[in-house]
């Protein structure tokens, strides 16, 4: 039996169009119907636009007034730490006091700090844990969600948080991407051994990650002071022959060449790129990276804002995504982010939509499958409380999102 779901009367139907990323101008280009309807079939997308006899078609129980309302793709947030073991707001308090992200880390506290807690955690809590958390993302219209393992440094902890990322997929509608970041900290048992560290991971750890499918891509902290340059090209050289898809924590405190990196690989994508020096920002456009910015963590550590105006003007494909994680950005807040994007960082509305839907969804490498709204593509897609997109940053830090709708199911309503 075929499942339909009308949405009708749209006051504005919005998207990028394409299965791909949308590169430097393109980003700005969506596509916008108005007054039209969306009929959903098995969970696809099978044809925007207005037919009479669709409302026979649908149970009068699966149409969605839209009239006033606005209908966008759902929300990828394609980088996050989503699973993890305690809270650090202590050390939220002692950066606004003038202490630096580093200098905490160097005195143990960061990445380390959360690092203990989750090794001690059960799997039960850290299921619930983020249960919570990607309750609270669905209702802001996030259907897809990457989540990264690097709280562990070893190996049963690694296993457990990527084992908890896959059981999290069959209990929540959220569709949860996972990416292996052992390398995120050199742990107290390699201090100052950090070439063995990654030893370690590729032997010990790797393998049997790619061999019980346990994340499909392998991301670095590559970082002055956490994984070189020379590191993480190893690291990541050798996690491409075993199958993943690469990812990287790039320029984020300092100006390394993490985007170069990140384009002399042909990484999926590069993240954070605070200090991303204009030879990076060539290399990624030229090669097909996403950058992939993230403008609550830079809001929260009180850093300068990545140069997305310039990225996007030398024909980078930008995404945006939260970075929620329990220390340099405890905030998942999406309305928080677009306001960040659109005020500071000279992306336009449009652009931010196309940085959230399909570049988030490039970045993830589902930018065929999701990331527009589009007949053939998955019916994943939010309803506003307005009848325009523009008000996703004009009502700034205010959830708008109404109705989320994942696989062609109601989810939030
Ligand atoms: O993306 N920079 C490295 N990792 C995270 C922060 C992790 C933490 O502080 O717990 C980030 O900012
Ligand atoms: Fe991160």
């Amino acid at each position: 039996m075929v499942d339909r779901l009308l949405i009708k009367n749209a006051a504005q139907i919005v998207t990028p169009e394409g299965k791909s990323a949308r590169h430097g101008r393109e980003m700005k280009q969506l596509k916008i119907y108005e007054n039209q309807s969306i009929l959903i079939e098995n969970g696809k997308i099978r044809s925007i636009g207005n037919q009479p006899d669709w409302e026979k078609l649908v149970p009068a129980d699966k149409q969605i007034d839209a009239s006033g309302k606005a209908v966008l793709p759902g929300f990828v947030d394609s980088h996050t730490h989503l699973v993890f073991g305690g809270y650090r707001p202590d050390e939220f308090l002692w950066r606004m006091g003038g202490m630096s992200y580093m200098e905490i880390m160097e005195r143990g506290g960061g990445i380390l700090n959360t690092m203990k807690a989750t090794r001690e955690a059960s799997r039960e809590e850290l299921v619930d844990h983020s249960m919570d958390f990607l309750k609270k993302m669905l209702a802001m219209g996030v259907t897809t969600v990457e989540a990264k393992s690097g709280y562990g440094q070893d190996h049963d902890t690694e296993i457990k948080q990527m084992e908890v990322v896959r059981d999290l997929n069959e209990k929540q509608p959220i569709e949860l991407v996972s990416t292996f970041l052992g390398a995120h900290a050199v742990p107290p048992e390699y201090k100052d051994r950090g070439d063995d560290f990654i030893e370690f991971l590729l032997k010990d750890v790797m393998p049997e990650v790619a061999e019980k499918h346990l994340a499909e891509f392998c991301d670095v902290f590559c970082e002055k002071g956490v994984f070189s340059i020379e590191q993480s090209r190893h690291l990541l050289t050798e996690a491409r022959k075993m199958g993943f898809k690469l990812k990287i924590h790039a320029d984020e405190i300092v100006s390394l060449g993490g985007a170069e990196l990140a384009g002399e690989l042909h990484a999926t994508s590069a993240d954070h790129l605070l200090h991303a020096s204009d030879e990076g920002i060539r290399a990624m456009a030229d090669n097909g990276v996403v950058s992939t910015l993230l403008p609550t963590t830079a809001f929260c550590l009180k850093e300068p804002f990545a140069r997305a105006r310039e990225m996007i003007d030398a024909g980078c494909a930008v995404a945006l995504a939260t970075d929620f994680n329990p220390g340099s950005g405890f905030t998942f807040s999406v309305p928080l982010m677009i306001g960040l994007a659109v005020i500071y960082m000279k992306m336009t509305a449009e652009e931010a939509i196309t940085a959230l839907t399909l570049n988030g969804a490039a970045a993830l490498d589902r930018a065929d499958r999701i990331g527009s709204l589009e007949p053939g593509k998955q019916a994943d897609l939010v309803i506003l409380q307005y009848p325009s997109y523009k008000f996703l940053p004009y009502h700034t830090g205010i959830n708008i999102v109404e109705t989320v709708i994942k696989k062609g199911k109601v989810v939030v309503r």
